[in-house]
């Protein structure tokens, strides 16, 4: 076992003291970087990178080597668990995620099982041992998953969706059905994690992408209910270290109380809420992990900083803050941008962890 060279990232999880505030950025290998964009066409294509560890582990170290980024995370999506269902997953250009066989009745559902991970993701935990060997105690790696609920908005939309018609449709006239394709989906994901944990992933982060779409009782009764299922059947120890975990679900601030009584230990943020309320909010109980909106990206060097120094200070000091955008970095992003933002995030924390 290595030993890491920088924790911070795992130590903020835990609130441990540190020097400077971690710092990540969701996506960050992706395609705002020319080299990712070479090494997907080497690929072929998106799933064609995911499904080979060595061009999986290749971009996942490609933002390091430009940034100095507090973590790595593993290059994946979180359709790869529907893919493994059988659904057919496939990406065509410009239009985002599509299935080939999505799940619209009973009958779909009633077929669904969980899959055999070692047989169907094995090339996940190759990918994900692959890179531990490569970062050797560099950063700490994250290992993620998507939510019950929003891998299944992908399922039975077929797609992206803009106002999850079909979902929704089944949630509110089906709803045991609606439970039914959750929780074999946790079932799965229970596996998965574990499985990523086992391979070398050191924390792990929960995308609950489209919790933030129900109202306050649905998000309990079909997000909530299973993201906190899988946090109650998820390792969370390994290597004799902890493992934690973060939960993210976009737009769903308003439940900030809520998430932090599910033994998560850090909760993604995105960018609607100032931090410091958030903080205030939850107290001790778990980390904060977030805010900058992506889009202040796209404006100049100068105001990424001031707007990095203000989640900041409205953070305060201390520990128990990972900052990061408040979601995934846009394509057209120009990669300096970045390296101001990570930049800013390290040379402007230090004064609140003296
Ligand atoms: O953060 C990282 O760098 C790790 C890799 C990662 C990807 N997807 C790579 C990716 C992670 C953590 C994800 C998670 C993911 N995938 C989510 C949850 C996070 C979020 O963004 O809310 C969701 C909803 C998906 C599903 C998905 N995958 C969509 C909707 C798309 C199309 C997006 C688009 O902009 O076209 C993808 C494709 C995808 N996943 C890309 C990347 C880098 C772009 C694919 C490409 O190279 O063309």
């Amino acid at each position: 076992m290595t030993k890491l060279k920088n924790d911070r990232f795992l130590r903020a999880l835990l609130k441990q003291p540190v020097d400077v505030t971690p710092v990540w950025m969701m996506r960050q290998a992706g395609r705002y970087l020319p080299e990712y964009r070479a090494t997907r066409q080497k690929a072929g294509d998106f799933m064609a990178l995911c499904k080979n560890p060595e061009y999986a582990t290749e971009v996942t170290i490609q933002p390091l080597d430009r940034f100095e980024l507090d973590a790595a995370i593993l290059f994946s999506d979180i359709l790869t668990i529907p893919d493994a269902m059988g659904l057919g997953l496939y990406f065509s250009e410009g239009e985002g995620p599509r299935f080939k066989n999505p799940v619209q009745d009973k009958a779909a559902i009633d077929k669904l099982s969980v899959p055999d991970i070692g047989a169907e993701l094995g090339y996940v935990m190759d990918a994900v041992s692959m890179i531990r060997k490569e970062l050797d105690g560099r950063v700490p790696l994250i290992g993620f998953t998507g939510s019950p609920w929003t891998l299944a908005t992908y399922m039975v939309e077929g797609s992206s969706s803009k106002d999850y018609a079909k979902v929704k449709g089944m949630l509110y006239d089906q709803p045991e059905q609606m439970h039914a394709l959750l929780d074999v989906l946790a079932r799965t994901i229970i596996e998965y994690l574990n499985a990523q944990i086992e391979a070398g992933a050191q924390a792990v982060m929960i995308f609950d992408t489209w919790g933030g779409v129900l109202t306050t009782r649905d998000y309990k009764e079909f997000s909530l209910r299973y993201m906190q299922q899988i946090i109650d059947g998820v390792k969370r120890e390994h290597e004799g270290r902890r493992i934690p975990l973060v939960m993210f679900s976009k737009g769903g601030s308003q439940w900030l109380e809520a998430q932090a009584e599910t033994g998560a230990d850090a909760l993604g943020l995105d960018w609607t809420l100032d931090i410091g309320l958030a903080r205030a909010r939850v107290g001790d109980k778990v980390a904060l992990q977030g805010n900058m909106d992506p889009c202040v990206l796209y404006a100049s060097p100068e105001r990424i900083r001031q707007e990095v120094a203000g989640i900041l200070e409205s953070y305060g000091a201390g520990s128990g803050h990972v900052f990061n955008l408040g979601h995934g970095i846009h394509q057209h992003v120009n990669p300096e941008h970045a390296r101001a933002f990570v930049d800013a995030v390290h040379e402007l924390s230090a004064p609140y962890h003296k």
